[in-house]
């Protein structure tokens, strides 16, 4: 008996909520339909895409170390809807200017448990994909909000192949890409992409990260994926004061690979320009005393080895002015790299030189030379240490003139140091609420002395630099370094993964440009060609480049080398060519500052060919490209230096054939006759 009534009340509740209403809206071009409402108690959304679904009835909700779960008993009591339509300008970036156009849907949930409690959820749905995001409101019932997990789902409606890398383990962001079926993903970090069966392309990530932890995505069974936060000492992973929204969980939409990349969404999801004029952030060119470490030839810390010597700056300072590069990296400069100073030791001091490095003097004379230094924190995520230092260490970089700073946090993911509000050390992810909210401290502190951050062992890039547009760059995935000592190198199909993947989420340091890739170098090298080098400066957008190899290397090299001093590093138009996640890409960008178009192909371990029409280029207008080329015998592993330049004249007419070696690539530089 006991048991016929439960099931009768269980129909009764079912029925009236499967009543209850649900809501939709679609992008502006009407392709992609979201529908967000609650049945069984449950919050849910689901996704479609020309009729066909792509994301099916997916839930949303939370647990809480201080509450009763957001889970079971929610029903959607109301909702707003409105159109957006903008544009808006980029200070610097891979182009000038950038459509915002969206329509919005928010459904407000009521939790019917208990003493009455809220949330809202926000869509935003745009011809390229679907942003949305939680917003706790002010309530008596829910003020301090302290969020054990967060259950979002994202149930795919088709198989596919996934592009990913592990969170959760010990090398942050940096492992090789898995390629595998969605099935057999694991837990990934975003940006996670997938190719679905019937060819459809979506990237999952995040946008406007603030005060909150990452999401990773756990894979939960077939094409189920449920987000879980980055995890905190504290336990609860997130600890807010209602109001506040969380950040945007995204899904970018293409039909190809190649719409991934020229897709805003991420961008358009964050916050407009927060400093006000930003005319003193400089996208630039650099060299530095950097890749000499990396390769052994000298050391951060002292003794005879050390990298960072006064003679030595100059020596770089030099080759910079000679050149035309803006910047000079200097690593190792500052006190605290003797011993054993991975994972915050040995505690660096910011503000004190080694006595063979005088911080003045090599400032003084970079000046002379129209040359900028470029500072560096290591800081071992050790962030006890870095804080306190933090506000004395940008001013002193202010007042010499030093107006960029390259972050780092080498640790093991969940090795970074913080004082917690007793005084104590605790130890933290890289990607938790703690680290979160430590990055923007350093990205404002940075701002007020008007200098730019670039973040090695970084936060993900979630399209932050919109809203705070001094933080160019950052690392967040396997570099060039790598190619010094990485076990193993990064192998040909790298770049290719990378630009499908880590670079959706923004500008990356890689760092390209090693040309001592002797086949016969004993120890490590670089799986590639030379060209593919130069076409790196292209595909791999950053506003801050680095040359990364040793001056005397380029010395050798002086043709390729001039490709290198053409390219610019700020952009009024980017367009992708072609591309296969993985496989290969041709990206074009134009030029800021001119009217020059500049192109780079690269291609994984396979040799290829691809016909490339110049229809990006303008109209009625004729180009000398120079052309940099696999040559005939090119070959990243037997022949890796085998480049052919030349020069021909072509309009928007012309077909272009792009050769690439196995392991290969091409850069091309348009000059607008
Ligand atoms: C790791 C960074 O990625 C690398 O560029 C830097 O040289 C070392 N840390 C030392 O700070
Ligand atoms: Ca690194």
């Amino acid at each position: 008996m006991l048991r016929f009534l439960i099931t009768c009340l269980c129909l009764v509740w079912a029925s009236s909520a499967l009543a209850d209403p649900s809501f939709k809206a679609t992008s502006p071009d009407g392709k992609i339909m979201v529908e967000v409402g609650s049945s069984f108690g449950e919050a849910t959304y689901q996704i479609s895409r020309a009729g066909k679904p792509v994301i099916t009835r997916s839930k949303m909700g939370f647990l809480f170390t201080n509450a009763p779960k957001f889970d079971r008993s929610l029903s959607a009591i109301s909702h707003t809807t409105r159109s957006f339509d903008e544009t808006w300008d980029l200070p610097w970036g891979e182009a000038k200017s950038i459509r915002n156009r969206f329509n919005e849907l928010s459904v407000t949930f009521e939790d019917g448990r208990g003493a009455p409690r809220q949330f809202s959820v926000t869509f935003r749905i745009y011809d390229d994909g679907v942003g949305f995001r939680y917003n706790f409101p002010d309530q008596p019932n829910l003020k301090q909000v302290a969020i054990s997990e967060e259950m979002t789902e994202f149930n795919l409606a088709e198989d596919g192949t996934a592009w990913w890398q592990p969170a959760g383990e010990w090398n942050r962001y940096e492992y090789l890409y898995n390629r595998t079926p969605i099935r057999e993903v694991g837990q990934a970090h975003t940006p996670m992409t997938v190719r679905t069966k019937s060819g459809l392309h979506l990237s999952f990530h995040e946008a406007a990260l603030v005060d909150y932890s990452s999401m990773w995505l756990r894979h939960a069974g077939g094409t189920r994926f449920i987000s879980t936060l980055s995890p905190s000492s504290r336990g609860a992973k997130v600890v807010r004061t209602a109001p506040f929204s969380t950040p945007w969980r995204t899904i970018q939409i293409s039909d190809d690979a190649a719409g991934l990349v020229t897709s805003h969404l991420i961008l358009n999801l964050n916050e407009p320009n927060a400093l006000g004029d930003v005319s003193w952030v400089k996208p630039y060119k650099y060299v530095g005393i950097w890749w000499e470490m990396h390769i052994n030839k000298s050391t951060w810390g002292s003794g005879p080895k050390h990298g960072a010597t006064t003679e030595n700056a100059k020596r770089y300072i030099d080759f910079a002015a000679e050149h035309g590069f803006r910047g000079v990296l200097i690593e190792g400069w500052n006190t605290g790299w003797d011993g054993d100073w991975f994972g915050g030791e040995t505690g660096f001091d910011f503000t004190t030189a080694y006595p063979d490095f005088d911080l003045k003097a090599v400032t003084d004379y970079a000046k002379s030379k129209g040359v900028h230094l470029v500072g560096h924190h290591e800081t071992a995520a050790n962030i006890a240490n870095y804080e306190p230092q933090m506000e004395a260490a940008f001013a002193l970089y202010e007042r010499l003139g030093v107006d960029s700073v390259k972050t780092g946090y080498v640790a093991d993911a969940g090795g970074a140091r913080y004082r917690d509000a007793n005084g104590h050390i605790v130890f933290e992810w890289h990607d938790g609420q703690e680290a979160v909210r430590h990055h923007l401290r350093v990205v404002e502190t940075a701002a007020r002395h008007k200098i730019a951050i670039n973040a090695h062992e970084p936060i993900k890039d979630t399209g932050l630099r919109r809203t705070y547009p001094n933080w160019v760059s950052r690392e967040g995935a396997r570099g060039q370094e790598y190619n010094a000592w990485g076990n193993p190198e990064n192998p040909p199909e790298h770049e290719v993964n990378l630009v499908f993947t880590r670079m959706l989420a923004g500008p990356m340091d890689f760092t390209p440009g090693i040309f001592a890739i002797n086949p016969t170098q004993k120890g490590h090298r670089a799986r590639t060609t030379i060209a593919k080098q130069l076409a790196l400066y292209v595909t791999l957008y950053s506003p801050i480049q680095m040359a990364a190899d040793l001056p005397e290397h380029y010395l050798a090299n002086p043709r390729p080398f001039q490709f290198i001093k053409d390219v610019p590093v700020d952009w009024s138009e980017t367009r992708a060519l072609n591309g296969e996640v993985g496989d290969f890409v041709t990206i074009a960008r134009k030029d800021r500052a001119s009217d020059n178009w500049y192109l780079g192909a690269l291609t994984d371990e396979h040799a290829r060919r691809l016909r490339v029409p110049l229809t990006f280029l303008d109209a009625g207008r004729t180009y000398k490209a120079q052309i940099y080329r696999d040559g005939p015998k090119a070959d990243w592993d037997k022949n890796p230096l085998d480049i052919v330049i030349e020069e021909k004249m072509v309009t928007r007419d012309q077909v272009l054939d792009i050769r690439l070696a196995p392991g290969g690539g091409q850069a091309i530089r348009f000059v607008a006759q």
